[in-house]
C-alpha cells in the first residue's frame, strides 16, 4: 500500500500523505514523500506543489517507533532539505495538528496555509529531544528566537492564528483548506513569484540584543531546574546557531545534538512513557464488548473527592446529579464546585458563560434516588465498608437496570463491596486521585463478575473525561497504593535503623519524586492511614518490625498541615520545617524496639524506596492485579509524583538491570527477611536475563 497518493490538477501536483492514524512519517513516507516531490518537480506539466496530509492531520512527527532502530535513509533532514531545494513552489497545507517532524516538512516548503483549527508544534522535548530534521534552524529563522524558544521548550503546539502571527505560516485558511491552498499556490505561480526558502529568511532581531537576552534567559532558568532534560539546553545552543553560523553548518550542530539526545536515558524513559500512556488505555478482553451511552452521572458524597468528580464530569459536558447527607453538606458540596469553577473563570480558563452552562447542569439532591435516570453512578462517602456497602444496596433498588455502579474507594475489596448486589456484574471501581478535576489517572478496577460492557463503559467515560485509565485487579490499595504501602513500610523501616524522615524525604525529593514519602502523607492526613492501620492490626503479621512514629503523631493530635503539625511543623503561610520533637519520638520508638541507629546515604535510601516498589509491583503483576509493567509505570507517574523522565520504577529497574536489584533485595533481607522476599517474577525475570520491559 502506498503511503503517499499523488494527482495533478491544472499544473498544480498534490501529494497527500496517507498513513494513518497521525501520517507519521515513516521509512516509507519519507521515501515516497521526497520521490513523488522531486517527480513533480521535474515534470513540465506541473508548476507547483502542494502538500497535505489525508485523513485526520498533516503529519504529526517522525515515526516515534523506529527511533532507536538502527536509521534508513532517507533520513528527514535530508528529506526537508531536498524538498527546500526543488525550483518550484511547494505549498504546505495544514490541517489537525502538524507537530515535530511534520512541522519542519512544513517549515522546509516555500510556503505554509493552515486550516483555522489547526495546531502547529514542536513537542519533541516531552520525548527528551529537540527537532532533529531543520527545525530548530528554520523555524527560528521563520519566527525570531523567542517564539522559537517558547515553542521548542514548552513543547505546547499553539493556533493557526497565533502560528500566523509569529510568522511561522503565511496565511490562516478561514474556509475551506484546499481551494484557499490552490488558490495561495496558483496566484504565486501565475506571478512567476520565486521561491522563497526558510532556510534563506533572515530577521535584523536574529542578531539583536533582545535575541541574545531571550538565549540568556532561557540558560539561566535552565540552569536553575534540578532534573532539566539535556534536550533543554541542547535546543538554546540550536537556536543560538540559528542566529550565529550559517544554515548548513547550524544544521549540522543540530544533528549531532539531536543524536546526543536521542541517546539519552531521559529520551529513552519518555519514549517508553508516550508507549506506555496509549497502551495503559487498552484492556485486554474489550474485543466484544459494547459501550453504553453516558449522558448522567449521579455522585453520591462531595466531600473533598465526589465535588472534584462531580466538576470533572461537568466540564467534560455530562448532566450530574450530586447527593450529599443533609441541606448543609450539601450546601458546602456546591461551595465546593462552585469556587474550583470561579477560580478557572479567575484565572481565564473558564469563561463566565461556561461555568453558567456548567452549574446549570448541576442538580444537587439529597435524596439519593435522585440517581434514578443516571447513566452512572459513582460513590464517594467516607471510606468505611458498612457505610458503602449499606448505600450500594439502596442504590441499587432505585438506578436504572442498566445503569452502572462505581465506587471510589482507596482501598477497601471491590469483590465484597459489589458480592451482595443482585446485578455484580454492573459494578466496579473507580478510583479517582485528587484533586480529581486535574489528576489524569484513573484506576479502573474490575471485580471478578464486573463483566465486559460494564469495564468498556467505564473505559469510553473515562477517555471522555480525558483521563488515563489503568486497569487495575482487586487487592487491598490496587496497583498504586498497595505500592505506596509497600514504599512507606521500606521508609520505615529506614527510619527504624537510623534515617529521619526529612533526610528520606530529601533523598526521594533529590531523586526526582515532586514530594517525599512524610511530606506527602502530611499533605494528604495523618489520621486517614490511621485509620487504616488500625482497621488492618489484627491482619498485620507479628513478626514484621514495626514503626509506629505516625501513630504517636495521630495520638498527639498531629495529623500533618491540616492541624498546622504532623512529621513537619508548619507556619502561617505553610512553610514547612523539621521538628526536633519527631527526631526525639524517634530516638523513644528506636530504644523500645531495640534498633540501633547507622547512617544512611542518599544513594542507599533510593536504592531501598525504589526497590520496595518495584518488588511490590512485580508482585502484582504476577497476580494479574496490573496487566502490565508499563501500567504501573503510568500509574506511578500520573498518581505518585514519579519522575515521568526516569520512566516509572519499572523502566529504572531495567535500567539497573534486575540482576543487581536483585542482589540488593538479598542484601536488604538479612536484616527483614519477611518484608524483603523478593517477588517470584522478578526473580525468575533475573535468572533468565529478561527484562520487565519483554512483558510489556
Ligand atoms: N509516531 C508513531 N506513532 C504515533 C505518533 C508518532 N509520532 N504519534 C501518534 N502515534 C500513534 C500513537 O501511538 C497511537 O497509536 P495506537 O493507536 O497504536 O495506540 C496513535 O498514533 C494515535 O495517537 P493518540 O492516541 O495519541 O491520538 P490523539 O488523537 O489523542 O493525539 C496527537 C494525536 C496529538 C498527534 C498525539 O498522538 C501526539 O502528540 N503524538 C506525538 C507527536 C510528537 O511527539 N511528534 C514529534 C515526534 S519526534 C520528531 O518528530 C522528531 C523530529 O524532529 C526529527
Ligand atoms: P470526605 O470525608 O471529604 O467526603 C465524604 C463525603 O461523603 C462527606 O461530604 C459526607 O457528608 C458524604 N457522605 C457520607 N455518607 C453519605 C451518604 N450516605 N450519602 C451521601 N453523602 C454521604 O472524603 P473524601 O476524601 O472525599 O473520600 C471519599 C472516598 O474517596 C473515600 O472512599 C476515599 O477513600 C476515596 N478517595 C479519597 C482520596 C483523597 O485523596 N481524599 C483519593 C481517592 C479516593
Amino acid at each position: 500500500m502506498n503511503t503517499v497518493n499523488s494527482s495533478v490538477r491544472d499544473g498544480i501536483e498534490i501529494i497527500a500523505i496517507s498513513n494513518p492514524p497521525v501520517n507519521a512519517l515513516s521509512h516509507q513516507v519519507r521515501s515516497e514523500l521526497v520521490a513523488s516531490v522531486e517527480r513533480a518537480a521535474s515534470n513540465p506539466d506541473v508548476a507547483g506543489i502542494i502538500i497535505l496530509g489525508e485523513g485526520r492531520t498533516f503529519p504529526a512527527g517522525a515515526d516515534i517507533r523506529e527511533f532507536g532502530r538502527p536509521p534508513k535513509a532517507p533520513w528527514l533532514p535530508e528529506v526537508c532539505n531536498r524538498i527546500e531545494a526543488v525550483q518550484k513552489p511547494i505549498l504546505a497545507a495544514i490541517h489537525g495538528t502538524a507537530l515535530g517532524g511534520g512541522l519542519e516538512i512544513a517549515a522546509a516548503c516555500h510556503f505554509r496555509i493552515a486550516d483555522s483549527n489547526a495546531q502547529v508544534g514542536f513537542p519533541e522535548i516531552n520525548l527528551g529531544l529537540l527537532p532533529g530534521a531543520g527545525g530548530t534552524q528554520r523555524a527560528t529563522r521563520l519566527c525570531g528566537v523567542q517564539p522559537a524558544l517558547d515553542l521548542m521548550l514548552s513543547g505546547k503546539p499553539i493556533n493557526s492564528s497565533k502560528a500566523a502571527e509569529i510568522g511561522l505560516i503565511d496565511e490562516v485558511a478561514w474556509r475551506d483548506l484546499l481551494p484557499e491552498a490552490e488558490s495561495f499556490l496558483r496566484s504565486r505561480v501565475s506571478r512567476s513569484e520565486p521561491v522563497r526558502r526558510s532556510r534563506d529568511a533572515w530577521k535584523d532581531s536574529l542578531s539583536g540584543v533582545e535575541a541574545e537576552s531571550a538565549l540568556l534567559n532561557c540558560r539561566k532558568s535552565i540552569a536553575g531546574k534540578p532534573h532539566a532534560l539535556p534536550a533543554q539546553i541542547r535546543i538554546v545552543e540550536c537556536v543560538e546557531a540559528a542566529t550565529k553560523v550559517n544554515f548548513f553548518d547550524g544544521l549540522a550542530k543540530e544533528r549531532r545534538l539531536f543524536s546526543e539526545c536521542l541517546a539519552s536515558p531521559q529520551s529513552s524513559a519518555l519514549r517508553h512513557v508516550f508507549f506506555a500512556e496509549r497502551k495503559a488505555a487498552k484492556f485486554p478482553g474489550m474485543e466484544s464488548a459494547s459501550v453504553r451511552t453516558v449522558r448522567e452521572i449521579g455522585v453520591i458524597g462531595g466531600g473533598t473527592m465526589g465535588s472534584a468528580i462531580a466538576v470533572a464530569c461537568l466540564q467534560s459536558g455530562f448532566r450530574v446529579v450530586l447527593v450529599e447527607r443533609d441541606a448543609e453538606q450539601l450546601g458546602r458540596a456546591t461551595r465546593r464546585i462552585d469556587a474550583v469553577l470561579e477560580a478557572a473563570v479567575a484565572k481565564g480558563f473558564l469563561p463566565e458563560r461556561k461555568k453558567s452552562e456548567m452549574l446549570a447542569s448541576l442538580e444537587p439532591a439529597t435524596d439519593f434516588r435522585s440517581v434514578i435516570d443516571s447513566d452512572i453512578v459513582v460513590e464517594a462517602v467516607f471510606e468505611d465498608f458498612s457505610v458503602k456497602h449499606r448505600l450500594f444496596a439502596a442504590l441499587e433498588a432505585v438506578a436504572k437496570p442498566d445503569a452502572i455502579l462505581a465506587s471510589n474507594t482507596s482501598y477497601l475489596d471491590i469483590n465484597e463491596l459489589g458480592g451482595s448486589l443482585d446485578h455484580p456484574e454492573r459494578f466496579l471501581g473507580l478510583h479517582f486521585f485528587a484533586p480529581a478535576n486535574r489528576m489524569r489517572l484513573l484506576e479502573v478496577v474490575v471485580g471478578d463478575r464486573t463483566n465486559p460492557d460494564t469495564v468498556a463503559t467505564s473505559l469510553a467515560f473515562a477517555k471522555k473525561l480525558g483521563k488515563i485509565p489503568v486497569r487495575s485487579g482487586v487487592c487491598e490499595g490496587f496497583i498504586g497504593n498497595r505500592i505506596l504501602t509497600a514504599y512507606r513500610e521500606a521508609c520505615d523501616l529506614m527510619l527504624l535503623d537510623g534515617a529521619t524522615p526529612f533526610q528520606i524525604d530529601g533523598a526521594m525529593r533529590g531523586f526526582g519524586m515532586k514530594m517525599g514519602p512524610y511530606e506527602t502523607m502530611d499533605l494528604s492526613g495523618l489520621d486517614i492511614s490511621w485509620s487504616r492501620r488500625k482497621r488492618l492490626k489484627l491482619a498485620r503479621d507479628s513478626r514484621l518490625r514495626y514503626c509506629g512514629l505516625a501513630d504517636k503523631l495521630c495520638e498527639r493530635g498531629r495529623f500533618g498541615r491540616k492541624t498546622g503539625m504532623g512529621f513537619y511543623v508548619y507556619g502561617e503561610n505553610g512553610e514547612s520545617r523539621p521538628d526536633e520533637d519527631v527526631t526525639s519520638l524517634l530516638e523513644e520508638i528506636r530504644v523500645e524496639t531495640g534498633c540501633s541507629g547507622r547512617s544512611f546515604g542518599n544513594e542507599e535510601i533510593r536504592n531501598r524506596a525504589i526497590a520496595a516498589k518495584v518488588n511490590e509491583a512485580a508482585k502484582i503483576i504476577d497476580e494479574g492485579i496490573a496487566s502490565r509493567p508499563s501500567d504501573v509505570d503510568v500509574v506511578e507517574i500520573h498518581g505518585y509524583g514519579f519522575p515521568r523522565w526516569l520512566g516509572g520504577p519499572m523502566k529504572c529497574a531495567d535500567e539497573m538491570g534486575l540482576g543487581l536489584l536483585l542482589a540488593n533485595i538479598g542484601e536488604y533481607a538479612k536484616t527483614d527477611a519477611l518484608f524483603w522476599e523478593p517477588s517470584t517474577l522478578l526473580s525468575k525475570l533475573a535468572i533468565d536475563g529478561s527484562s520487565f520491559d519483554d512483558l510489556n
